[in-house]
């Protein structure tokens, strides 16, 4: 009688590892996500690797979608987009001569001063961030609260905050509280 060929042993065997192996991360897994291991505390920042992970895939995420837009020749009014900027930015990004509001220090990520961090980014980046927000950070989507002209303004506002002074930023138009107190 012929003998049976064992050949297929390692083959199974290294199968059999496959699975155990896949398993055991999905209970790992399932262990985080139901005992309340991991703290999904604001002040609890990531480690440095993955607070890494997320900053560059932002970056990269934001420019492969920006690409798409076009940018309006004069971009927007940047005097419109003042009131806006005061009303619905100025609390988590500051402005010239004005602070974040305290509350927005318990952020991480902390919102970026927009008057040294705008220069980093191209007018349809921070049309594509103001629109769509950004998941997993407090930067919220304003597609919802209005048409893409105020988008605009407020763009074109932003991007004239690296170089305005102090007085400059208080004389402009705003409608938030900040500019009545
Ligand atoms: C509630 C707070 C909050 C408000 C309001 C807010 N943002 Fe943000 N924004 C953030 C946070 C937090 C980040 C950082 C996101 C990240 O790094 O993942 C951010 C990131 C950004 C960035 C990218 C900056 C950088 O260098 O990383 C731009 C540009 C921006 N916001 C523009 C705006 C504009 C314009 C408005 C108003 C229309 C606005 N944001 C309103 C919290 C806010």
């Amino acid at each position: 009688m012929e003998k049976k060929k064992h050949s297929s042993g390692w083959g199974t065997g290294f199968a059999v590892g496959i699975v155990a192996t896949v398993l055991a991360a999905i209970a790992a897994a399932m262990i985080v996500v139901y005992t309340g291991a991991y703290n999904v505390a604001a002040n609890d920042d990531h480690t440095s690797m993955v607070r890494w992970a997320f900053e560059t895939t932002m970056y990269n995420s934001v420019q492969a979608r920006a690409d798409d837009i076009e940018v309006p020749q004069d971009i927007g009014d940047a005097s419109a987009g003042a009131a806006d900027y005061k009303a619905m930015c100025q609390h988590c990004h500051a402005g010239p001569g004005v602070k974040r509001a305290a509350w927005a220090n318990g952020m991480l990520p902390l919102p970026p001063h927009l008057t040294k961090h705008a220069s980093e980014w191209e007018p349809d980046e921070i049309f594509w961030l103001v629109k769509n927000g950004v998941k997993m950070s407090a930067m919220p989507a304003f597609g919802a609260h209005g048409d893409d002209q105020k988008l605009w303004n407020i763009v074109a506002f932003v991007k004239q905050l690296p170089g305005m002074t102090a007085e400059e930023y208080a004389a402009v138009e705003g409608s938030s509280h900040a500019a009545k107190h």
